[in-house]
C-alpha cells in the first residue's frame, strides 16, 4: 500500500448517489518547480437543493500538503481522511460559496505517473481516471463538470511552452526569468479532462477549415529533434476532423486542437479537452523508424481520442461504472474511421478481421478468467484496473450490435438524438442504448432493448450452436440457433442474449443463394440478419430447389456480427467451399483459421507429431496465397495460423509447449509444402515506388514478410543459406523500418545463425531511437526458443533487465520487454523449471513500489494461471501466492493477485 492511502474498499456501482455539492468555476494558479509546485485553487461551489445547509464538504485528495483553506474569505477548519481526502465540517451555510485553497505537490517523485509529473525535464498531467486529486483538493467524479480557468508559471528558459485546456487569453514575462500564460475552456467539464504542460517543445501546426467555415488551430507538440516525425500524425487529425463531420455531422468546438507527445505515459494516450497527451509510440513516425502498424495505430488512436471530444467530452460518463459508455463507443468509432480510411471494401473488411483478432485473443481470455466482468461492470476496488479490453472492445461490439438492429442510417439518428437529449451531461449505458431504440421505434432493438442490455450487464462469451436440416425435395433448409453461457464470477445463471446473426447460404456450386423465410412472398436479397432473441429459435429458408443434393451451406455470423463462441456444425469440405466462395471476406478468412486451428487441436491430445496436411487444404491456400484480386493483407492473414493462446482457449489443460510443438510444426509444413508459391510471393510483392503506410501497400509488405518468413523457416530447415543471407541483408539496408523489421523477425523466429549478429546490427543503427529499441527489446522477448537450447530466452529477458537502455520506469519500456515475453511468448514464459513465473513476480514487486498501475497491468499476465495443465499450474500458482504475500501491495495488485487466487 502506498503511503498515507486508505485501505481501499470495494465500491459498488448500486452505491451511486448524485453529489451533494457541485462545483461550478474553478481558477487554478501553478508555480511550477520539479521539487515542489505550489498550487492555489478558488472553487465556485453549489450546495445542491436536496444537501441541507452545513452538511461536511468531502473533497478528494491524494498525497499532498494543504497550505492554506478560506470560505468566502474566512478561514475554516478541517480534518484530513486516512487516504489524503480533505474534511470540512462545516461550509459557509450560502448555496454558492467560494472556496480558496494553496496546496503543494511534488512533481519530480511522481514515478505513478498520474496527476502532475515529469519527463524528460518537462512537466505533464494524466488525471483520468483520479489523478486530479493528486494535484489538489477536489470533487475528483465525473459528474462534476465545471469551467476551468488556468495560470501557469514557469521557468522561461527550462520551459517554453506553457498549455492548458481552451484558449489562450493571456502570456507574457515575469520577474526572475519566469514567464506565465492563462488558458480559458468555456466547456464545463469533469476535473478527468484537466491538463497541463510545460516543457521545451517544438510544433507542427495547421490551419483548417470546417465545413461549417470556421477556421481552426491544430498543433503537434513533440521534443526538439522529433517535427520530422509528425507528419503522418498530423495528416490523422486532419482526416479524423473531416470523418466526424462527415459521418456523424460532429464538428470540432475549439478554436485550438493540440496534441502533444511525452516518452513517460501509462496509457496510449488521453482525450484531454482541447490539449490531448499522447504517449509518443501513437505520434512519432518516419519510415525509417515506424512499421506500417504503428503508423496505422497512430491514425486509429489518433482518431480515437478526436473523437472522444464529443463522445466522452461533451457527453461524459455519470460515474466510471458506466465507462463503456465512452470507451466502447470511441473505440467503435475509431474502428469505423479505420475502416473508412482503407479504402476498398476488401481492405475495410482486414481492417475488422484485425479488429475481432484482437477482441478474441484479448477479450474471450478476460472473459473466461478470473477478471471477468460485464461490459458495466457492479464493482471495482481499483478503477484503472477495469480500463479493460471488456470495456472497451467488447464495449465496441456492443455498439456495433445495435447499429447491426437499427441498420446504418438509423445508427446516425440514434447517435442523433443522443446528442440533441445529453449534450453537456454525464450520463449512463442505459441513456445511449435509450436514444437509440428512440430513434428507432420500429428496430428489433426497439422491440428487444431490455434483453438487449443484457449484453451490458452479463460477464463472460455466450456460445452460439448452429444446426441445419435439408429437405431437398421441397427445397427447405430449417437452420436451428440455440446460445447458452457459462457461469462467470458473481454470475451463476445468465439470461438470454439478443444475438444478430448476418448470414448467407452457398449452392455447393459457390453461388450465393436468394433468401427467403418460410412466409415470406419472394425471396430478397442474398444476405440479412436474423436476430436470435430465444434460447433456440429455427429459422425455415425456402424456395432452394437448385442448392445442390447436398444442400446449402450457411455462412454464419458474417463480419462478426456478434461477440460470441460460434459452433456451427460445418465439415471441413463446408469450410473448404466458404474459403473459395463465401462473399464474406471475413467468413473466407474464418474458414481458413478454422481448418488450421482444427488440425491442431486434432493432434494435440497424445503426443505425436502432426500429421501431414491434406492436399485438399494445401491446394486451397495456395489458390488463396494466387488469387487474382485478392488484397495482400488479407492472404497473409488468411495463411498465418491461429497464435498459441488462441489454440489453448480451446483446451481444458493447456500445455503450452505442446501447443508451441504442433504450431511450430504447421509452419514448417507451409513453408514446405508452398515452398514455390512462398517464393513467388516474396517476389510479386515487391514494392518500388516510394513509402506510403497505405493499405495496398502495408499488404504487400506484410505478405511479403510473411513469405521470407516461410522461405528462412525451409532454407534453415534444410540447411541452405540463401534466404538467411538475403533476410540479413535486409535488416541492414531494408527500404523502411516494415521490411528490416519483417527480415529480422524471419531470422529469430526461423532459428537462423544469422539472429543474433542481425539483432547486434539493428541495435547500433537504432542510435538511441527511443521507439526503435523498444523493438529490439520486443523481438528478443518474443524470440523462438532455439531448438538446440531450450529455456534460453527467460534468462536472455533477466540479462536485458540490466541492459543500459532498459529502465523499469518507463512504461514502454516495461511492455515491450516484459509483456511480450509473458504475453506473446507462452512456450518461453511457461517452462517447468518456473524460470519465468518467478521473473514475472519480481517484476510485478520491482513495479509496485512506485507504478501500481503498470504493476497490476503485468500482474495480470499470471490470472489464468487454473487454466494450465501441471506442472506449470502449480509453479504458477505458487509464484501468484508470493506475489499475493507482499506485506506492503497496492490496492491495484491486491485487486489482480487476489481475484487470480479466488476464483
Ligand atoms: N481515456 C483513455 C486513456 C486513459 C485510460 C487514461 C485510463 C488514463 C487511464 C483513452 O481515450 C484511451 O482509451 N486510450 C487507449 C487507446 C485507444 C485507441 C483505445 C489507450 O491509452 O490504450
Ligand atoms: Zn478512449
Amino acid at each position: 500500500m502506498r503511503e498515507g492511502q486508505a485501505p481501499t474498499g470495494l465500491i459498488r456501482r448500486e452505491d451511486y448517489s448524485a453529489p451533494a455539492y457541485r462545483i461550478l468555476s474553478v481558477d487554478l494558479t501553478f508555480d511550477l518547480d520539479p521539487a515542489k509546485t505550489l498550487v492555489g485553487s478558488k472553487l465556485r461551489i453549489t450546495r445542491d437543493a436536496a444537501t441541507p445547509a452545513g452538511t461536511p464538504l468531502r473533497l478528494d485528495g491524494e498525497g499532498l500538503s494543504l497550505l492554506r483553506c478560506l470560505g468566502d474569505g474566512e478561514s475554516l477548519s478541517f480534518r484530513h481522511e486516512e487516504g489524503g481526502a480533505l474534511i470540512i465540517d462545516n461550509p459557509p451555510a450560502a448555496e454558492t460559496f467560494t472556496l480558496e485553497i494553496r496546496n503543494t505537490c511534488a512533481p519530480e517523485k511522481n514515478l505513478e505517473l498520474s496527476g502532475l509529473y515529469t519527463s524528460g525535464g518537462g512537466f505533464f498531467t494524466q488525471c483520468e481516471a483520479e489523478g486530479f486529486r493528486r494535484i489538489t483538493y477536489f470533487l475528483d467524479r465525473p459528474d462534476v463538470m465545471a469551467v476551468y480557468s488556468v495560470t501557469l508559471r514557469a521557468d522561461k528558459a527550462k520551459y517554453p511552452v506553457l498549455l492548458s485546456n481552451g484558449n489562450l487569453v493571456e502570456q507574457g514575462s515575469l520577474d526572475n526569468g519566469r514567464h506565465y500564460a492563462k488558458w480559458h475552456d468555456p466547456f464545463p467539464k469533469p476535473a478527468y479532462l484537466f491538463a497541463l504542460v510545460a516543457a521545451d517543445l517544438v510544433c507542427r501546426e495547421q490551419k483548417i477549415t470546417s465545413r461549417a467555415g470556421k477556421e481552426h488551430l491544430l498543433q503537434v507538440y513533440v521534443r526538439r529533434g522529433d517535427l520530422g516525425k509528425t507528419e503522418h500524425a498530423m495528416a490523422s487529425l486532419i482526416a479524423s476532423v473531416a470523418w466526424d463531420e462527415a459521418r456523424f455531422g460532429l464538428s470540432l468546438d475549439l478554436e485550438r486542437f493540440m496534441i502533444v507527445a511525452v516518452s513517460d505515459f501509462n496509457m496510449g494516450a488521453m482525450e484531454n479537452k482541447g490539449l490531448n497527451i499522447f504517449n509518443t509510440k501513437y505520434v512519432l513516425a518516419s519510415p525509417a523508424t515506424a512499421t506500417d502498424a504503428d503508423f496505422a495505430g497512430i491514425e486509429s488512436v489518433v482518431g480515437h481520442e478526436y473523437f472522444h471530444n464529443w463522445t466522452g467530452n461533451r457527453i461524459t460518463c455519470r460515474d466510471w461504472f458506466q465507462l463503456s459508455l465512452k470507451e466502447g463507443l470511441t473505440v467503435y468509432r475509431d474502428q469505423e474511421f479505420s475502416m473508412d480510411m482503407a479504402g476498398s471494401a476488401s481492405a475495410a473488411a482486414v481492417q475488422r478481421i484485425g479488429d475481432v483478432k484482437r477482441l478474441r485473443e484479448f477479450q474471450f481470455p478476460e472473459d473466461s478468467g478470473p477478471m471477468a466482468h460485464p461490459v458495466r461492470p457492479d464493482s471495482y476496488v481499483e478503477i484503472n484496473n477495469f480500463y479493460t479490453t471488456t470495456v472497451y472492445e467488447k464495449g465496441a461490439e456492443v455498439v456495433r450490435m445495435q447499429d447491426t438492429l437499427v441498420g446504418r442510417a438509423g445508427f446516425r439518428r440514434g447517435m442523433d438524438l443522443y446528442f440533441q437529449r445529453h449534450d453537456g451531461q454525464a450520463v449512463t449505458c442505459d441513456d445511449f442504448a435509450q436514444a437509440i431504440a428512440d430513434a428507432n421505434p420500429d428496430s428489433p432493438l426497439a422491440a428487444n432493448l431490455a434483453q438487449f442490455k443484457h449484453w451490458y450487464a452479463q460477464a463472460g462469451t455466450p456460445r452460439l450452436s448452429a444446426r441445419t436440416r435439408w429437405d431437398a425435395t421441397a427445397g427447405r433448409l430449417r437452420l436451428t440457433l440455440t446460445q447458452s453461457a457459462l457461469p462467470s464470477p458473481g454470475q451463476a445463471d445468465k439470461q438470454a442474449f439478443v444475438i444478430p446473426v448476418r448470414l448467407g447460404l452457398l449452392a455447393r456450386d459457390g453461388r450465393a443463394l436468394p433468401l427467403q423465410l418460410d412466409g415470406e412472398a419472394a425471396p430478397a436479397g442474398t444476405e440479412r440478419v436474423l436476430v436470435l432473441s430465444a434460447t433456440e429459435q429455427s429459422f425455415d429458408f425456402v424456395g432452394l430447389g437448385d442448392a445442390g443434393e447436398a444442400g446449402p451451406v450457411p455462412s454464419l455470423l458474417r463480419g462478426f456480427s456478434a461477440p460470441v463462441v460460434l459452433d456451427d456444425g460445418l465439415d471441413s469440405a463446408e469450410r473448404l467451399l466458404l474459403l473459395r466462395h463465401d462473399a464474406d471476406a471475413f467468413n473466407r478468412w474464418e474458414a481458413a483459421q478454422r481448418l488450421l486451428q482444427e488440425l491442431l487441436l486434432a493432434a494435440l491430445p497424445g503426443d505425436g507429431d502432426l500429421p501431414a496436411l491434406d492436399e485438399a487444404l494445401v491446394e486451397a491456400l495456395r489458390a488463396v496465397l494466387r488469387e487474382d484480386g485478392l488484397d495482400a493483407a488479407f492472404k497473409e492473414l488468411a495463411l498465418t495460423p491461429p497464435i498459441e493462446s488462441v489454440i489453448a482457449e480451446q483446451v481444458e489443460a493447456v500445455d503450452p509447449q505442446r501447443i508451441h510443438r504442433l504450431r511450430e510444426q504447421l509452419r514448417a509444413q507451409l513453408a514446405e509444402r508452398l515452398h514455390a508459391d512462398w517464393a513467388w510471393a516474396w517476389d510479386a510483392h515487391q514494392l518500388r515506388e516510394g513509402y506510403r503506410p497505405d493499405a495496398h501497400q502495408s499488404g504487400c509488405r506484410a505478405l511479403a514478410n510473411l513469405a521470407l518468413q516461410m522461405l528462412v523457416l525451409h532454407a534453415v530447415a534444410h540447411g541452405d543459406e540463401v534466404w538467411p543471407g538475403r533476410a540479413y541483408q535486409r535488416v541492414k539496408d531494408g527500404g523502411c523500418m516494415t521490411e528490416r523489421l519483417g527480415a529480422l523477425l524471419a531470422l529469430v523466429h526461423g532459428g537462423s545463425a544469422l539472429a543474433g549478429a542481425a539483432l547486434e546490427r539493428f541495435h547500433a543503427d537504432a542510435r538511441g531511437d527511443d521507439l526503435v529499441l523498444d523493438k529490439w527489446f520486443a523481438i528478443q522477448a518474443a524470440a523462438t526458443e532455439p531448438l538446440g537450447a531450450p529455456g534460453s530466452v527467460a534468462p536472455r529477458i533477466r540479462a536485458l533487465l540490466q541492459h543500459p537502455d532498459f529502465s523499469l520506469k518507463n512504461p514502454n519500456r516495461v511492455r515491450n520487454l516484459i509483456s511480450t515475453f509473458c504475453r506473446d511468448n507462452p512456450a518461453a514464459f511457461h517452462r517447468a523449471d518456473a524460470g519465468g513465473y518467478v521473473l514475472w513476480a519480481d517484476v510485478v514487486l520491482a513495479l509496485d513500489a512506485f507504478n501500481p498501475q503498470i504493476a497490476a497491468r503485468i500482474a495480470r499476465h499470471l490470472e489464468r494461471w487454473r487454466v494450465l495443465a501441471e506442472p506449470w499450474r502449480s509453479a504458477a500458482r505458487e509464484a501468484v501466492a508470493r506475489v499475493a504475500g507482499h506485506p506492503r501491495l497496492s490496492a491495484d495488485v491486491r485487486e489482480i493477485v487476489g481475484k487470480a487466487l479466488d476464483a
